[in-house]
């Protein structure tokens, strides 16, 4: 049987064989004590990357993001994000249920998701007792997933957290894909979440460690953090065994992601020649192709089922078709996908 070529995120992939080997010899302990050496390193290496005070390993990136909606925010608060944003619109309505928070969504005019503080400004809400909810926090999003993977300068978001901090809001960047956002840039993550009071990333996508994200902020944050973690269900024991891969996913795999990026560039170009498909490669930095099908007289779960028989796994979202590049998708694949898009359409 063929290999099946899965673009449909880059959560699929597998551990590499340095990281299976490095998690069957993992110093393990009980981390919900504090005392997994392997956790703790983990920790100390993210924090120390990142810049920031403290970080804690969490098992997903959505509760990395909702334990930072929780401590950020009260009840009644609002939290404004871009309308595509993933906190918005894939996390289960968590802000709601758990944080009693309503979300402001606001469309950010560049197709790329990427809000500026001027289309921030007039959705807060501060001093306007009796009638709006107070806007509690700010949610960014580098890279914007359903932005095409578009990223986020370290100016642009200076620029948002120094306006929002003035007004005592804060705002909290998911980062899944942030060495995504820092490799397509040039630039370091220290340097793309230094203003943000609270930054999650996800070892567990592009870095292909098996689980895992990482929560940042200040040590008081962390240690509340901390609570919320175990109350939300995720303190996990010997959690070195999935630490161990987070480890090499941190330091090993930023150094590759760049391929990625230039298999997304050349699957990007290439539906872009093929008749109907309608996107701006220029746009693609990182390792997300977004392109809209409408005009192939095709729907996407139709051409995302053709693409199937021919082992190609991609998801469809609505008018368009989303295809991610990772370190288990080679760019023959690229090329085998092409062909097969070019048959199909
Ligand atoms: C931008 C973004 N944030 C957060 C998440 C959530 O990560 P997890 O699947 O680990 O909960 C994802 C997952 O795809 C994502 O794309």
């Amino acid at each position: 049987m063929e290999k099946m070529i899965d673009l449909r995120s880059d959560t699929v992939t597998k551990p590499t064989p340095a990281m299976r080997r490095a998690m069957a010899e993992a110093e393990v302990g009980d981390d919900v004590y504090g005392e997994d050496p392997t956790v703790n390193l983990l920790q100390e290496r993210a924090a120390g990357i990142f810049g920031k005070e403290a970080a804690l390993f969490v098992p997903t990136g959505s509760m990395g993001n909702q334990i930072a909606v929780k401590l950020h925010t009260k009840q009644g608060d609002e939290v404004i994000i871009e309308e595509r944003g993933h906190i918005f619109n894939y996390e289960m309505g968590t802000p709601a249920v758990v944080s009693g928070v309503m979300i402001r969504p606001v469309r950010a005019a560049e197709a790329s998701g990427m809000l500026t503080w001027s289309e921030i400004e007039p959705a807060i809400h501060v001093n306007q007792p009796y009638y709006a909810c107070p806007t509690g926090l700010i949610c960014l999003e580098n890279s914007h997933n359903f932005g095409g993977g578009s990223v986020m300068s370290a100016a642009q978001t200076d620029e948002i957290c120094n306006s929002a901090h003035k007004l005592n809001i804060p705002v909290h960047l998911d980062g899944a894909r942030i060495f995504n956002s820092a490799v397509a840039q040039n630039e370091t993550v220290a340097n793309l979440s230094r203003s943000v009071d609270s930054v999650q990333f996800c070892l567990s996508k592009g870095l292909g460690a098996p689980v895992g994200s990482m929560l940042l902020g200040t040590k008081d944050f962390i240690n509340e953090a901390r609570v919320w973690r175990k109350r939300f269900g995720g303190g996990m024991r010997q959690a070195g065994i999935l630490a161990a891969a987070g480890l090499i996913a941190l330091e090993e795999s930023p150094q590759r992601l760049h391929i990625d990026h230039e298999n997304a560039k050349r699957l990007a170009e290439g539906v872009a020649g093929l008749k109907g498909v309608s996107i701006d490669a220029e746009k693609v930095v990182t390792n997300i192709v977004l392109f809209d099908i409408t005009k192939t007289g095709k729907t996407s779960a139709e051409i995302c089922a053709a693409l199937k028989e021919h082992d190609i796994h991609a998801i469809p979202f609505g008018k368009e078709i989303r295809m991610v590049t990772h370190c288990d998708v080679s760019q023959a694949e690229i090329e085998k996908t092409l062909k097969s898009l070019a048959k199909i359409l």
